[in-house]
């Protein structure tokens, strides 16, 4: 199935493919650094009405989208699909049936036209998002260099999504890339606890932006959010002051939620949140700051006391993972990164640590193809192939404890 050659490493033109959740995305990238078209096709108002992603509506959208999608991104590149090197595709984590939309429509492209499949995982996907905006402002500064390095490693990675909290130690070995996860949620993802308050607050699909637009209207002081410390004890330091590596650190976002609820109870606000709602359902095209006329002061201030709980504590134990690994730079990524309040305070804090710290393009932080084209890259230069026989694997996991 393999028929290139040096050339192809050279200019390494991948077409990536990304379908695993609620977006159809195709891109194309060269070189996993030049970005030449980055095509996203959003579900939002398809599952909007549900205040959540439903699975069989998500493959219908892909299988609706795919084709135009691919041939958009591959116009826009002003390509021919001939001229890829390779088509590389999410093979999880993911839905299942979503994840096959992309499969199989890549496998197809891949032996139709003779080139290489490289199967990507989302979540390396999300950290190249970081790598791959970073070596487009490093190629941009200098179009000489050819290889550098785009942040300095070993890295600490956040990925923070809808369906993932991940900390991982990155570090390069040679052309590829190696991961160790370090850190995990222990239920929901920090992205799901947005969505599930927002909801519970009557504002609109996705949460995420809503909240982020309405926080800073008020006042995050105002309830006093904890978060269970879990194996709190492994993170002690020891008598050299050091924090154990073999720390796992967890993260855990129901608890949150469930507060948030018994705030709304307590304070006697489901009415207030059933005129938001049924205002929000009249105005299907409504954006997050036009629920803030809708919400009180009382509603702001738990708004805002939320977002700043989450991101606190996604920024202390992300900095505190950064210390035990001796991490030399940070990235954040997935939809969660796009938060404003996130993206100052761990600014902030990394400028007083002097650690480096990156976070994609608004555009890239949320799911797309381009970081999955431009994760593949490493692989096409190292001849990491997919066999004919991939398939979706909805719970693909990133690099085990052991870093592989
Ligand atoms: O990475 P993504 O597009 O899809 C997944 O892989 O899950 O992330 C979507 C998630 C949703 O939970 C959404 O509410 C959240 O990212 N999100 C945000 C913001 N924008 C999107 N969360 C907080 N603040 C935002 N500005
Ligand atoms: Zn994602």
């Amino acid at each position: 199935m393999t028929d290139f050659s040096e050339n192809a490493v050279r200019s390494g033109l991948i077409l990536g493919i990304e379908t695993s959740c609620d977006e159809t995305a195709a891109a194309v990238v060269r070189g996993g650094s030049e970005t030449l078209s980055n095509v996203v096709a959003s579900q939002i108002a398809t599952h909007s009405p549900y205040g959540g992603v439903v699975p069989e509506l998500a493959s219908r959208e892909h299988l609706r989208n795919i084709v135009p999608v691919v041939r958009a991104a591959v116009q826009e590149a002003g390509i021919a699909l001939a001229d890829v090197d390779a088509i590389a595709v999410t093979s999880g984590p993911g839905l299942a049936g979503a994840l096959l939309v992309g499969i199989s429509y890549a496998k197809s492209l891949a032996y139709a036209l003779g080139k290489p499949l490289i199967a990507v995982n989302h979540l390396e996907g999300h950290i190249h998002a970081v790598l791959l905006e970073q070596a487009e402002l490093a190629r941009r500064s200098n179009p000489k260099l050819s290889d550098t390095e785009p942040l300095p490693l070993p890295a600490i990675a956040l990925v923070v999504s809808g369906g993932h909290t991940h900390l991982y130690l990155v570090r390069r070995h040679g052309e590829s890339w190696r991961y160790k996860n370090v850190g995990r949620t222990v239920d929901d993802a920090a992205g799901e606890a947005f969505d599930k308050v927002a909801k519970l607050l009557g504002l609109g699909y996705p949460g995420g932006p809503w909240i982020d637009a309405l926080a800073p209207h008020g006042n995050p002081a105002t309830v006093p959010f904890s978060f269970s410390q879990i194996k709190a004890k492994a993170h002690r330091r020891g008598r050299s002051g050091a924090l154990d590596p073999a720390a796992e650190t967890f993260f855990s976002f129901s608890g949150i939620k469930t507060a948030v609820l018994r705030y709304t109870q307590v304070h006697e606000m489901a009415a207030g949140i059933e005129a938001r709602r049924a205002a929000l359902a009249d105005e299907p095209g409504a954006k997050p700051l036009d629920a803030l006329p809708l919400c009180d002061k009382q509603t702001l201030d738990l708004i805002a006391s939320f977002q700043r709980a989450v991101v606190d504590d996604l920024r202390h134990k992300t900095f505190r993972a950064s210390e035990q690994f001796g991490a030399e730079s940070l990235l954040v990524s997935g939809g969660v990164a796009a938060n404003r309040e996130l993206r100052v305070r761990f600014t902030s804090e990394a400028a007083e640590r002097a650690l480096p710290i990156a976070f994609p393009l608004l555009a890239l932080s949320t799911d797309n193809a381009a970081m999955i084209a431009a994760a593949a890259y490493p692989k096409l230069i190292t001849d990491d192939f997919a066999p004919a026989t991939l398939t979706a694997d909805p719970s693909l996991a990133l690099g085990g404890r052991d870093g592989r």
